[in-house]
């Protein structure tokens, strides 16, 4: 990964890219749990444009450009922007770029965000197109995988994960999927219904890999030994109707009873969040709040972390953040 460079897809990193961002990562968890702060990107604007909803990719690139000293704009939803009035993606994205030094965005359709990028002329970082990708979503979990499965002495080669839900439409695990291919000896099994297996493409990466993989409707055989147990929501926002949506929430219920009856002792509970906790899907129940290995907010501050790495290393400020280090001064439950 380049200074410079549009994120847009996994395919574009190599394992050697993953290294790196992922010791770039650590180096920002102190600025990231605010025991230090640092202005290296004073004076630079991100332009945040999320064309779908989103809660934590948005907040998340926002926080993450602000404390490295960064200014944020945003556009939230298509109603409030131009796209309304029929501005084609690439005049946006011209309109855009002289604006902000770096630009993130979320739009439903595949490959939208790859067509603004070509006529963005600044970099382009992919926060969900469709049902495609979902790139900084997959470094994120293959960085908290990392350090859950090393506290346990194991490493990503050799991974067991079972995927869970809305594999059709889910951008997560298509991009998990393609990032997992850059490993060795990856044991997936994909849990599904059937009308919404992963989609062949994906399944074909895995195998060309070298990777085992075991397509299955069943759920409590499929967490029996695995490593980390990653559910999805089903993505109703992508089905013609919420009543098709209905045929599926619900099918797949993970709670402390199955967990206990069913997994390894340590499997590592994740999901890209929001779960959803709406009686007729509970697709993660909250009686798993209390498993010290649901892992699912240590996801979600790690995605803080990854995506300030990500900025440092697109802005190409990676080697010199920690030259404009200060002192926090203001209370920080954090460090009591
Ligand atoms: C995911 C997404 O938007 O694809 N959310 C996220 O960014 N963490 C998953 C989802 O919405 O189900």
């Amino acid at each position: 990964m380049s200074g410079g460079a549009h994120i847009l897809s996994i395919e574009q990193f190599h394992r050697d890219d993953i290294e790196t961002l992922f010791i770039t990562a650590d180096r920002m968890e102190p600025y990231a749990q605010r025991r230090k702060m640092t202005r290296v990107l004073e004076g630079a604007i991100l332009g945040n444009m999320f064309f779908e909803a989103s809660t934590r990719t948005r907040i998340s690139f926002g926080s993450a450009f602000n404390l490295l000293g960064g200014e944020v704009r945003e556009s939230v939803g298509t109603e409030s922007s131009s796209l309304v009035k029929g501005e084609s993606l690439a005049d946006t994205a011209r309109v855009l770029s002289g604006y902000s030094d770096i630009i993130c965005m979320r739009h439903p359709l595949e490959g939208s965000v790859a067509e603004f990028a070509s006529a963005s002329r600044v970099p382009v970082i992919n926060g969900g197109d469709g049902s495609n990708e979902h790139p900084s979503q997959a470094l994120l979990d293959l960085y908290t995988i990392q350090k859950e499965i090393m506290a346990r002495g194991r490493t990503i080669d050799g991974l067991r994960i079972a995927m869970i839900g809305d594999l059709r439409y889910g951008r997560t695990v298509h991009s998990l999927c393609k990032l997992l291919c850059l490993y060795e000896r990856v044991r997936v099994v994909l849990v599904s219904p059937r009308e919404l297996a992963m989609p062949e493409q994906y399944v074909e990466a895995l195998q060309t890999a070298g990777h085992h993989v075991t397509i299955t409707e069943e759920l409590e055989s499929s967490i029996s030994s695995v490593d980390i147990v990653y559910s999805t929501r089903i993505q109703e926002e992508r089905f013609q109707d919420r009543q098709q949506a209905d045929l599926y929430r619900g099918r797949f219920r993970l709670n402390q009873a199955i967990y206990t009856r069913h997994c390894e002792p340590n499997t590592v509970i994740m999901h890209p969040l929001p779960r959803d906790s709406r009686a007729e899907a509970n697709e993660l129940d909250r009686d798993l709040d209390q498993n010290p290995n649901l892992a699912i907010f240590r996801q979600t501050d790690n995605g803080l972390i990854v995506r300030m790495a990500l900025f440092a290393l697109i802005l190409d400020v990676a080697g010199i953040f920690e030259n404009y280090a200060q002192d926090v001064r203001w209370y920080n439950p954090r460090i009591g």
